[in-house]
């Protein structure tokens, strides 16, 4: 099976996301942040993405996010393999590509090592557990704090994040040029969301677009239902500079209050959101070592 990245948004978008087909494929927070660009695209500096260090605490009231290149770890990619189990390898195989399937091995790796460095477990004991419609999360731990995680990748791009505080989602898109991008609004995006994404000077509607879709896609991601049939109740900011909101869902604005957005930045050409039900939870950011490419090029 080749796992290549969405057409998002594209009507086969929806039917794909339901039929549980494999994905074909910041923080720099943004929410108003002081010096971040309102327009173009958002290029977070490095230094928002430090090294972790050798120990690190996860507290209740903070997320944590990890930014990973996925095929610069392709090396390690004998040891990313033995630690999965044999569903996962299964997964793997059903890959048609060498890149698409090497770079599900070492997302798949790479959340083991990171829940096992919080857990203090081996990754390779972890076991996963899938709700109805596909969203994972750890079983067999009881003996350990709960911690909530999801994770997203976008081309060879992959963030990660944990927290303990509530269920959450996390979605990450690059900024690309799309074929129809107005027929894909009006289909997925709610009638508030058009009128503000085609009022957009056109230099900030590509951007504009990934802010919703992906805003949209981390709240279904918190609740685990996907993207297969609520996206345009789903109704979010995206005008790019201005701060990620949940503004209702399902016209219920009372709902929306409840929740916490954050625009993430990860890399130039690359947008996402991160959706939790919390209020007040602190966003750190770190890279995973030796996984940076050496130039931009290499990305
Ligand atoms: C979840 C979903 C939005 C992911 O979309 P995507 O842009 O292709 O992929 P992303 O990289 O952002 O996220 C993928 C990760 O999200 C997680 N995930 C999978 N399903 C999820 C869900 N329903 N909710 C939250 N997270 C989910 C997984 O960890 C997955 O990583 P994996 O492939 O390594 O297992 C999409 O696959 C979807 O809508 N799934 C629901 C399917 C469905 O409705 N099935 C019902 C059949 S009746």
């Amino acid at each position: 099976m080749e796992e290549k990245k969405p057409e998002v948004g594209a009507p086969a978008e929806a039917e794909r996301a339901a039929s549980g087909a494999e994905k074909s494929s910041t923080a720099p927070q943004t929410d108003g942040a002081p010096g971040q660009p309102s327009s173009g695209l958002i290029a977070a500096p490095e230094s928002d993405w430090p090294f972790p260090p050798a120990h690190l605490d996860l507290a209740d009231q903070e997320i944590h996010v990890w930014r990973a290149w996925l095929d610069e770890l392709a090396p390690d990619l004998p040891s990313f393999t033995e630690s999965l189990s044999a569903s996962e390898r299964n997964r793997a195989a059903r890959f048609q590509f060498e890149r698409d399937r090497n770079r599900f091995i070492v997302r798949r790796g790479l959340l083991r090592r990171i829940l096992g460095r919080y857990l203090n477990l081996d990754p390779a004991r972890l076991s996963f557990t899938y709700e109805a419609r596909g969203k994972p999360s750890l079983a067999g731990t009881v003996d350990a704090p709960m911690i909530h995680f999801n994770l997203s990748h976008s081309e060879g791009l992959a963030l990660f994040a944990v927290t303990r505080s509530a269920p959450f989602g996390i979605d990450l898109e690059r900024v690309r040029p799309m074929p129809e991008p107005d027929q894909i609004a009006a289909k997925f995006f709610s009638a508030r969301e058009n009128v503000i994404l085609s009022a957009l000077p056109a230099e900030q509607r590509i951007e504009g677009f990934f802010n919703c879709w992906t805003r949209k896609e981390a709240y279904l991601k918190a609740t685990g239902q996907g993207i297969a049939d609520a996206l345009p109740e789903v109704e979010v900011s995206l005008t790019p500079g201005q701060p990620a909101q949940l503004l209702s869902v399902a016209g219920d604005a009372q709902e929306a209050s409840l929740w916490s957005f954050h625009a993430l930045a990860p890399a130039p050409g690359f947008v996402g959101a991160l959706a939790v039900k919390a209020r007040g939870l602190k966003l750190v950011c770190w890279q995973w070592p030796g996984s940076r490419p050496a130039s931009p090029a290499g990305r």
